[in-house]
């Protein structure tokens, strides 16, 4: 009894700050718990850009707003090609190259944020 009784304060306590943590984090100053993520996301996809229209020159062959500029190159901004392709096809295709597309020489990291880059086209 006395063994129940404590698991539900844990549980009791564990509610109350699960409950006002969101609170807490957004009240204090105004800080939010999501901003290292979202800080984090911003950039990944100001480093994809740069490569995207820098050394990836991706550009090229894919426009400044993602839709082609050659013929066979998708439409990144079409929702349904997006929704077809995972994140690991982008990063395969831009990695090892696909068709008359060359492969990009760069980290694994710059592979990932040029996939994050392609995939803001469509949002
Ligand atoms: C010389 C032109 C050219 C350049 C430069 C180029 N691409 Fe492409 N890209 C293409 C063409 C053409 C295709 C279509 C290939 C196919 O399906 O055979 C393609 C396809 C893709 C795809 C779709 C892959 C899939 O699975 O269907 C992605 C993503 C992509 N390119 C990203 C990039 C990125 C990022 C860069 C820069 C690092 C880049 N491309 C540079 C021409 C280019």
């Amino acid at each position: 009894m006395l063994r129940s009784a404590c698991h539900l304060t844990v549980l009791a306590l564990f509610s109350l700050v699960t409950l006002t943590g969101d609170r807490l984090a957004t009240g204090w100053r105004g800080i939010r718990v999501t901003s290292v993520s979202d800080e984090a996301t911003s950039k990944r996809l100001a480093r994809g850009k740069r490569l995207y229209l820098g050394a990836g020159a991706c550009v090229a062959c894919h426009g400044t707003d993602g839709r082609p500029t050659v013929p066979d190159a998708p439409d990144f901004t079409d929702t349904a090609w997006q929704r077809k392709h995972t994140d690991a096809d982008i990063a395969q295709a831009i990695a090892n190259g696909k068709g008359t597309m060359p492969a990009f020489k760069g980290s694994a990291a710059d592979v990932e944020a040029l996939t994050a880059y392609v995939r803001s086209f469509a949002k």
